[in-house]
Formats: C-alpha cells, sequence, structure tokens
C-alpha cells in the first residue's frame, strides 16, 4: 500500500478485512510478523506510537479514544503531551484548534462524556489535530454517526489536504471514502485484492459488483 502525500487514500473492505489491523501497523501500535512499514523512506517498523507523533503521525481510532470524565479543553491538552514542555506551542496548537473547531471552545468546560456521539467524533479529530500532523489515520469517522454530523465531520476531513495534511481514511461506507479519496484500497482477508483511483471505481462494473457483494452495499 502507498500512501501519496498532500491527499487522501482510502480503504475500504468489509468486516474483518484488517482495515483497523492495517492503521494499527502503520501507526507502531501493532508490529508486522512480515513486510515493512516506511514513512519517507525510513523503515519504521517497530517504532511505538509516541515515536510515530514525534515524526508527524497522528491516529484517531476506531473505538472511542476520549477521556468522558476529563474536560473537553483538557482532552486537547493531552493531545499536546509530546510537546508539553513548550507552553509556546502550546498554546498556539489551542488556539489553533479552537479557530479550526469553534464549537469546542464554547464547549471547553464540558465533560467529553457529555456530548453527543459526533460532537465526540470531531473532538477526536481535533485532538489530533493538535499536533499539526503530516499524516492522519483516520478509523472509520463516521462509524453509528447521525447523518448529518457525518456530513459535516467528511466535509473538514475533505479540507486536510488543503491544510497540508495527508489522510489515511478507512471507511465501510465505499460512495462517502471514494467521493474524497485520491486512491483506493480494497482489502479483504488481510491483503489488498484492488485499487485504484476514485473514477476508476466508478467505472468499472466488476469492481462495483465485488464490492457490493462484500459489502453488502448498493453503489451508485
Ligand atoms: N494481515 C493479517 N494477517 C493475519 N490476521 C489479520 C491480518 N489483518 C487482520 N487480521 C486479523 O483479522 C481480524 C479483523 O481485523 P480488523 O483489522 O479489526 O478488521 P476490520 O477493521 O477491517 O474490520 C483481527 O483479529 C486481526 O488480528
Ligand atoms: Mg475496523
Amino acid at each position: 500500500m502507498k500512501v501519496k502525500r498532500g491527499v487522501i487514500t482510502g480503504i475500504i473492505g468489509p468486516n474483518g478485512a484488517g482495515k483497523s489491523t492495517a492503521l494499527k501497523t502503520m501507526y507502531g501500535f501493532l508490529t508486522p510478523s512480515r513486510g515493512t512499514v516506511n514513512l519517507k523512506g525510513e523503515r519504521v517498523n517497530g517504532l511505538t506510537p509516541s515515536q510515530m507523533v514525534a515524526r508527524g503521525v497522528s491516529f484517531v481510532p476506531q473505538n472511542r479514544s476520549l477521556f468522558n470524565d476529563l474536560s473537553v479543553e483538557d482532552n486537547l491538552h493531552l493531545g499536546c503531551w509530546h510537546f508539553r514542555r513548550d507552553r509556546a506551542r502550546v498554546s498556539r496548537a489551542m488556539d489553533r484548534v479552537y479557530e479550526m473547531f469553534p464549537v469546542l471552545r464554547d464547549k471547553a468546560r464540558d465533560l467529553a462524556g457529555t456530548m453527543s456521539g459526533g460532537q465526540q467524533r470531531f473532538l477526536e479529530l481535533a485532538r489530533s489535530m493538535v499536533l499539526e500532523p503530516e499524516i492522519v489515520l483516520l478509523d472509520e469517522p463516521t462509524a453509528m454517526i447521525a447523518p448529518k454530523l457525518s456530513r459535516e465531520l467528511y466535509d473538514f476531513i475533505a479540507t486536510l489536504p488543503e491544510h497540508g495534511v495527508t489522510v489515511v481514511l478507512v471507511d465501510q461506507n465505499v460512495r462517502q471514502c471514494a467521493a474524497v479519496s485520491d486512491h483506493i484500497y480494497v482489502l479483504d482477508l488481510g491483503a489488498t485484492r484492488a485499487e485504484g483511483s476514485s473514477e476508476d471505481f466508478g467505472d468499472d462494473e466488476d469492481l462495483k459488483a465485488m464490492i457490493q457483494e462484500w459489502l453488502d452495499y448498493e453503489i451508485d
């Protein structure tokens, strides 16, 4: 799998295909038993997540990852952990993230756990942004989220390349993922079954049929 700088690369595939495993391996939560993970020419197999963070990679996992009993602001502060001793950078990062997500400023003192599911996803995204990452790995950011907030989340994700952020996006929703991705990988049973641009995915009837069968999902 290759991830191009400055665009969104999508990973789709049925449940259990290995999408989350692929992201966790890129981020260093898991060490591959075979193969390598390279970042800008550097082999990064076996590096820890915190070492990946130091290299500008951030990760929003599929399972909820907020500290529910901490405030919105404290959750964001935890995203600054890697550079916590640099006060100036922390305050810059916080200002910047509140500018990107104004609604979080109003809720800064609220406990994270009291927000709606969609708002919590926004907070997780925001927390990954305080790092000013070069690459973000997003695992099903809109799963189980109401359609309106889901669209807002996607609108935000679609702007990330303009902010200089490279995105790896895992989603079950093929159409949604294809609409924002420059290139797509289809995973099944831990292997890449197909790949191509989103246009390829729009035109290739066999591919569409295959994806439809796997995902039990209507593509139009
Ligand atoms: N390349 C692989 N080789 C062996 N097992 C894998 C591989 N990728 C994933 N798995 C296993 O398959 C299961 C489902 O993987 P997961 O990444 O959660 O799938 P998905 O996110 O696509 O639903 C996990 O138990 C994982 O350990
Ligand atoms: Mg998964």
